[in-house]
């Protein structure tokens, strides 16, 4: 072996040592042009529906699919996505604005390679930096904003002043409810909330988890989106369903997501029709305008202004 083949051999060994460390995009490889990440706001009204299990195998699906996710996890009090993914995040979405640390340092990658980014601070705070290091803010998201076609948001739960922000600020909102009285009358408590602050329509769509049957889901939803309809004068699509299933549990005991662990499980199967549901090549419906992620910090912080 000559000297420079051994030298390679040696850089590609220690390449592969640092399996947490994210390729600058932008240096590696062709700056591609995106005009906007579309941004998800994944939410419920009660907490524990499974919110965070969605947020992740619907990024793996959408992955699947060939688009580039990441998600953002912006559930301050119990932040736990990182704990489905078996990661433990170094740096936060704060550093980038407190520490002025590239967007690039702060993204993890988990599972099957899902990228990741801890939110980490009250957007709150955003009001109390000044011009220089919101400008960096700024430009950071905008970097993002190139690189990702999907950023979902996956939220606390419970009303809240910064939830009505997050759901008015991004392009869509998905909100995960289960059967159960209770579920569906705190996600009506959050719809309602966001429309005591807006005159707009937000797009939103809903997903009903852990249904016992599909008869059950079905009954679910339309009694939901017939309230929505008529007392809150608010369309809200059905995204799809994920029924009750003991391979969710199982999954998030081994840390893997079930798309990738049971890929045959029931839950999985559902979670590929929402994709093709979702998904604009596989619907009619075309691509929809997305404001993205610098238009969701930038709209959250006029509101706070
Ligand atoms: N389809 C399902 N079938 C069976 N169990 C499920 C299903 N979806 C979620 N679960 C169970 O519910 C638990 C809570 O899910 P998850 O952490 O995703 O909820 P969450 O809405 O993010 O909670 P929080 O409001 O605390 O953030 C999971 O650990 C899992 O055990
Ligand atoms: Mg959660």
């Amino acid at each position: 072996m000559d000297q420079a083949q051994s030298l390679r051999e040696k850089m590609n060994r220690l390449q592969a040592e640092r399996p947490r460390q994210l390729q600058d995009p932008l240096q590696k490889t062709q700056y591609q042009h995106h005009p906007s990440s579309r941004v998800i706001t994944i939410t419920s009204g009660k907490g524990g529906v499974g919110k965070s299990n969605f947020s992740l195998n619907f990024a793996l699906g959408l992955k699947a699919e060939g688009k580039k996710v990441v998600i953002l996890d912006l559930d301050l009090s119990t932040a736990n996505l990182n704990i489905l993914m078996g990661i433990s995040p170094r740096y936060s979405l704060a550093n980038v604005l407190y520490d002025q640390i590239r967007i690039w340092d702060v993204i993890e990658k988990g599972t099957e390679g899902i990228e990741f980014i801890h939110g980490g601070f009250d957007l709150q705070h955003l009001m109390n930096f000044d011009q220089s290091k919101l400008d960096y803010f700024w430009n950071q998201l905008n970097e993002l904003q190139s690189y990702a076609d999907y950023i979902l948001l996956d939220t606390g739960a419970g009303i809240s002043k910064e939830l009505v922000d997050f759901i008015l600020a991004s392009d869509e909102t998905i909100m995960v409810a289960t059967p159960e009285p209770t579920s569906i009358a705190d996600a009506y408590t959050v719809l309602k909330t966001v429309m005591s602050y807006t005159t707009e329509q937000p797009k939103l769509r809903l997903v009903i988890n852990r249904a016992q049957t599909y008869q059950e889901a079905v009954e679910t939803s339309r009694a939901f989106q017939h309230a929505c309809k008529t007392i809150l004068k608010l369309e809200i699509q059905t995204l799809g369903y994920l029924l009750e299933d003991l391979h969710v549990r199982q999954s998030v005991k081994a840390q893997k997501p079930f798309l990738v662990m049971y890929p045959n499980s029931t839950a999985a199967k559902n979670m590929k029709q929402i994709i093709y549901s979702y998904l604009p090549e596989f619907t009619r419906s075309g691509p929809s305008s997305s404001k993205g992620i610098r238009g969701f910090f930038e709209k959250i912080w006029s509101r706070r202004k």
